[in-house]
């Protein structure tokens, strides 16, 4: 038997609602055959969007959305999604799956989304293809006040009169690979040239969107020491944020995995607490921290291709199973636990692609995945104030805590495929009559469950009675979280 202790005195800092984020590419069945079915589709939609999947992501919350890529964003002509004619276009992702871009979902449907889910809106900006002015323009069309500019007339006639909101910019997509295979150097080059003029006509427009350079991939140090070494000459180069990438790659199949698989994935998934730790101490070595604040705007896990329910006609679609569940609930424990250092985060993706919360095949079925109820059990950490847990054997447990308005939610997961864990909890440093608000847990008999079509909530939470003066059951994969009022 283990003891957990929950150290409420020791602060870590605000859990930024946006940790809990997404991330919706123009790939695969994201949109298309996804969360899109259009105006005039049989099923149900609110402004083309089908409405099951947009009340299943209002329920867990949605604060931040990033847009349109990915890879996908570094061949993006915004141009083409406005207006009536839209193009059809070679997509970045084409020549792996074959299926064309028709821009129906463009800047005005994106902006659609993210009102319909309360969500902030992240664009992730071309550096590859377009040039700074097109950016600008883009932002000009975005932004400028009602009837101001010509792009602002242009918005008007496309049916927007008031400008769209935007609350971050990213520059540019994984530019060390498929977003021009640049040197960091090179990169930061770019970086200067696009978020001086990014802030600048966001400066004339009044909006307070904040830029994000594109980072590294992994546990690439050198990107982040180079590009901070290189921004840290320009203090004037404006900038709130740097990202970096991290997928936890394939051990075994999606689905039929064995054990030594699945701690090799928990190996690897783990890796992301000391990957964000050095890149944010880089950062502050170079004492620019306070413009390179950590997102890490893609991760989860990649499995081999071709087990979700398209069989692969959906690019990256995987099928979700406890294993995710695991890795989602082991990543979100981590970003809490460095709430201080972290700043938003978005799954990659939201829907029928890499560890999505949402799996459907364009008709009437849509399922979620153990991924979508973690993000709900844990939900109630955005916006609380971590605090410190320790644990005496972090090998099997992994734990988070904060609190708000008067309750501590505490999340815990067992990351042992077969390996049944108790635990002792212990609060220090707040009074508590331990009558619990809520306990739910996510567990299932085989490690490699997951939903389907035909067995939609196979998986799916348990309320359960616990008392935590009491020793705590926290079976092999599985995850529990719980919601304490605590005293006066
Ligand atoms: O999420 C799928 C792809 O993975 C994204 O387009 C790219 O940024 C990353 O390599």
């Amino acid at each position: 038997m283990q003891t957990t202790r929950i150290v409420v005195p020791e602060k870590i800092g605000k859990i930024a609602p946006e940790i809990y984020g997404h991330f919706s590419e123009h790939i695969g069945g994201v949109f298309y055959g996804g969360l899109w079915v259009g105006r005039d589709s049989y099923i149900p939609n609110e402004k083309g969007f089908r409405k099951d999947a947009l009340d299943l992501l209002r329920k867990i919350g949605v604060p931040v959305l990033r847009w349109p890529g990915g890879c996908f964003a570094e061949t993006y002509n915004w141009r083409d999604g406005i207006g009536n004619n839209r193009p059809v276009r070679h997509n970045w992702w084409t020549r792996n799956d074959g299926r064309y871009e028709s821009n129906e979902v463009g800047t005005h449907e994106f902006f659609d989304l993210c009102e319909l889910l309360g969500a902030k809106a992240y664009l992730a900006i071309n550096v590859t293809s377009i040039t700074p002015l097109d950016a600008r323009e883009w932002l000009d069309y975005c932004l400028s006040p009602k009837g101001s500019t010509t792009l602002a007339k242009l918005r008007e006639q496309n049916g927007h009169p008031e400008p769209f909101k935007i609350d971050y910019i990213g520059v540019g997509n994984e530019n060390w690979g498929g977003g021009g295979n640049m040197t960091p150097d090179y990169y930061a080059l770019e970086y200067r040239r696009f978020a001086t003029l990014i802030d600048n006509v966001c400066k004339a427009c009044k909006s307070d969107a904040l830029v994000v350079a594109g980072g590294a991939n992994h546990t690439d140090f050198n990107w982040t020491h180079d590009l901070a070494a290189n921004l840290a000459t320009t203090p004037r180069t404006p900038g709130w944020g740097m990202s970096f990438h991290f997928y936890t790659t394939k051990a075994g199949d999606c689905v039929n995995y064995t054990v030594d698989d699945w701690n090799t994935t928990i190996k690897l998934a783990r890796a992301i607490e000391p990957t964000l730790l050095r890149h944010d101490a880089i950062t502050q070595g170079f004492g620019i921290n306070n413009k390179c604040k950590l997102v890490i705007d893609e991760w989860g896990c990649w499995h081999p291709d071709g087990s979700g329910p398209s069989k692969g006609y959906n690019l990256f679609e995987q099928q979700s199973t406890m294993r995710d569940a695991i890795v989602t609930a082991l990543s979100l424990n981590i970003f809490n636990n460095h709430a201080d250092k972290i700043y938003m985060t978005n799954v990659a993706q939201v829907c029928n692609n890499l560890h999505s919360l949402l799996l459907c095949d364009g008709g009437k079925n849509l399922i979620t995945t153990p991924t979508y109820h973690v993000f709900d059990m844990y939900k109630n950490h955005m916006g609380a104030n971590a605090v410190k847990v320790l644990l005496e054997n972090n090998d099997t447990l992994s734990a988070s805590a904060s609190i708000k308005d008067g309750y501590l939610t505490f999340t815990l997961a067992n990351l042992t495929a077969d390996k049944d864990e108790e635990t002792k909890v212990e609060l220090l440093g707040c009074d508590t009559d331990f009558a619990l608000a809520e306990a739910y847990v996510l567990s299932s008999p085989d490690m490699r469950d997951h939903n389907t079509f035909d067995e939609p909530t196979k998986i799916a939470p348990k309320s359960i009675k616990l008392d935590i003066r009491k020793a705590i059951s926290v079976p092999a994969a599985s995850v529990i979280s719980m919601k304490i009022k605590l005293g006066s």
